[in-house]
């Protein structure tokens, strides 16, 4: 299963960083979001991460040249279907992953790999509203992608293992350490770090201390590289909400019950970095 061209879909922070370090590694790639403001957004990023590069000494203006060659934009989802794989990085939402995997199964070439970039869901149930679930994974990248170097590859219940090892072999070709898990809510990583974010979201809405008192404490005391709650900013205070409230549903214990913090928070629509406001103010 030879990889040469990568269709991601979905351009929001986790797709353009997939696209980019796509890229950067030499693949050819396609990244498409149905809407076009998003995909501007997302073409600006990426010119602006590699100028800075060049600024820095760590890419020449050739090698960002290259980039420009190697990557095409758009909206039209049928611009995916000679993509050797596709990542999507969509929402987070079952029924809308089952959706748009099932539409991509249809029209894509028949060895297309449906790669999903998901935090928490499962990655069987999205495969099996398509017609090619064997070549249905989970791949989940972590932000900022191009700093972080792990990826969790996550097979289904019917995804061959051809599939698994090309897509391990893809994700050491664009620079990234994968770790093969077993399809469990959340994986390795969320498994543990969302009910650590979740406590810090306790700590706070009892009143223990500041965010940032929490974060330094953390940062300072538990040599963290950021504190729980400027990376809740990070990741999207409506992402560990969703995580939290998806792990209390399938392993039904009341240790996943979601911070009354977070949850006050997203429904006063103040999400973290993506919105300008979380538990910090980046306006
Ligand atoms: N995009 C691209 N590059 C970035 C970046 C971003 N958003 N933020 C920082 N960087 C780069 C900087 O340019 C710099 O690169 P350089 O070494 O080439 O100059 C390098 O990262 C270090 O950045 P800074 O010096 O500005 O800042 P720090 O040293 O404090 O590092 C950090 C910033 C990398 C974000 C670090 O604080 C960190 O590792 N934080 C933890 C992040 C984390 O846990 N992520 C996982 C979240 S969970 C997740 O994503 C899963 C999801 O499903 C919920």
């Amino acid at each position: 299963m030879a990889i040469s061209k990568i269709g991601v879909l979905g351009a929001g922070t986790m797709g353009a960083g997939i696209a980019q370090v796509s890229v950067e590694a030499g693949f050819t790639v396609v990244l498409v979001d149905v809407v076009p403001a998003v995909v501007e957004k997302a073409a600006k990023g990426l010119d602006k991460a590699w100028a800075k590069a060049v600024d820095k000494g760590k890419k020449t203006a050739e090698d960002v040249a290259g980039f420009g060659k190697l990557l095409s934009t758009g909206t039209d989802t049928a611009l995916l279907a000679d993509c050797d794989i596709i990542i999507e990085a969509i929402i987070e939402n079952i029924d809308i992953k089952k959706k748009v995997h099932a539409q991509l199964s249809e029209i894509c070439k028949p060895e297309t790999i449906l790669a999903t970039n998901t935090s928490a869901l499962s990655i069987t149930e999205i495969a099996a509203a398509t017609s090619r679930p064997d070549k249905v994974v989970g791949m989940h990248f972590f932000n900022p992608v191009p700093v972080m170097k792990l990826v969790e590859v996550i097979p289904g219940a019917e995804t061959t293992q051809d599939v698994v090892d090309a897509t391990v072999d893809m994700s050491k070709k664009i620079g990234k350490e994968p770790v093969v898990a077993k399809e469990v809510p959340g994986f390795i990583v969320n498994r543990i770090l969302v009910p650590y974010i979740n406590e810090a979201g306790m700590v706070f809405q009892e009143g223990t201390a500041s965010a940032a008192e929490i974060d330094k404490a953390m940062k300072l005391g538990a040599g963290m590289p950021m504190g729980p709650l400027a990376l809740a900013d990070l990741v999207g205070i409506d992402i560990v909400l969703a995580i939290c409230d998806y792990f209390w549903k399938e392993f039904g214990d009341s240790k996943y019950r979601a911070s009354l913090a977070f949850r006050q928070k997203v429904r006063a629509g103040h999400l973290g970095m993506k919105t300008g406001k979380g538990f910090y103010d980046y306006k």
